[in-house]
């Protein structure tokens, strides 16, 4: 059975989903796309012969050509979209976040809640791709067999070349630091139960919120976790993972495939964004997320539960960004 798949929002995600999908994923092939930009989407259309725009996502997701749907529009429409595709019984690979509220997260919980596909997976996958990242599964793996000790401290890094247009300090949180919020727990095997938020003087390119920022994560195994996101840090993109242990450290190595050496010096390339970086951990979750709904293989994606869950953990941290830094609890909602 080959999956038809429809690809909401056709931006540097969605497209790069399609592509790889088209690519360099078996089991599957992109049938629709839809954006509103439609010449977008059209552009997107044009690379890859028979795929058809639907003209909004919401047909798109009732399309009798669409056995599946990836939502990789903007994360305001995430709630609304995977709400039509449940639904409608159509599996999900939604892009973190489930959604920039957790009242929007429960809504989509209790709406999947006992709804499962066709293969028996549930309807709802999250994008949390860092969890297919070869990088962060060795140190998952490293950590598991104690070749550090027990861990103690992770220090954590995310910074991008510059912001998108319209983010807000709060945006910075749920669109950015949400990785960390799952690959944390996910890591540990020990779910963050407090955080706090601080920043220091802003830089002068970030236009209209504050950058970087700086929040501390304690999860229940007591260990604490710092966390610096810095949507503009301008020199590339750049992802660092750090585990300080009782005997040893872990961390992923820089992302640069090349050294050059000349003129007396060495140097070492960053991405620009995000893709490059993460090139292995789309394509092996696309594949995963594809072999579990063809052949009904256990899932190992993030779920809507865990979207929830990460989503309780931002709105804890904003809290604490408005409330002068305080340590708050993560309270995470009985669904
Ligand atoms: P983008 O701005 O390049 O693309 C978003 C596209 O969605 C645009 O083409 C826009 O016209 C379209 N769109 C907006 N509302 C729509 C709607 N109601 N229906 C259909 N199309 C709509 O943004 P980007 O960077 O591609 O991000 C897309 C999603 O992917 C976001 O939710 C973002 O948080 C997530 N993302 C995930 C990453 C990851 O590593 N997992 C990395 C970057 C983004």
């Amino acid at each position: 059975m080959t999956l038809r798949v429809g690809v909401i929002g056709t931006g540097i995600m969605g497209a790069d989903h399609a592509n790889t999908l088209h690519r360099m994923v078996s089991g599957a092939e992109v049938a629709v796309v839809a954006d509103v930009d439609l010449a977008r989407a059209q552009g997107v259309a044009d690379g890859m012969p028979g795929v058809r725009v639907a003209g909004d996502g919401f047909s798109l997701i009732a399309d009798d050509s669409v056995d599946a749907v990836i939502i990789a529009s903007h994360d305001s429409t995430h709630a609304t979209l995977a709400l039509a595709a449940v639904r409608a019984g159509k599996p999900v690979l939604c892009e973190k976040p489930l959604a920039p509220t957790l009242a929007e997260c429960v809504e989509v919980v209790r709406a999947e809640q006992g709804a499962v596909g066709a293969a028996g997976v549930p309807l709802i996958s999250l994008g949390f791709m860092r969890r297919f990242d070869p990088g962060y599964v060795q140190l998952k793996q490293a950590l598991a067999e104690g070749i550090c000790g027990a861990p103690l401290l992770i220090h954590n890094i995310s910074r991008g070349v510059s912001s998108a247009p319209g983010a807000t300090d709060e945006s910075s949180v749920t669109g950015s630091a949400i990785h960390e919020f799952d690959v944390l727990p996910w890591l540990l095997g020990s779910p963050i139960i407090e955080v706090s938020w601080q920043a220091p003087r802003g830089s002068t390119l970030a236009k209209g919120f504050r950058d970087p920022h700086l929040m501390v994560l304690r999860t229940a195994d007591g260990v604490l976790s710092t966390l610096e996101v810095f949507l503009n840090a301008h020199y590339g993109y750049d992802v660092r993972c750090e585990i300080v242990g009782e005997h040893g450290t872990l961390a992923l190595t820089e992302p640069a495939r090349l050294i050059t050496d000349v003129n007396r010096g060495r140097t070492v390339g960053y991405p620009a964004d995000w893709r490059p970086r993460f090139a292995d951990a789309y394509r092996l979750e696309l594949q995963a997320w594809v072999d579990a709904l063809t052949t009904g293989a256990p899932t190992p994606l993030a779920t809507a539960r865990d979207g929830l869950i990460a989503g309780a953990v931002a709105e804890a941290v904003i809290r604490s960004m408005h409330e002068g830094g305080r340590v708050v609890p993560v309270d995470v909602p009985v669904v």
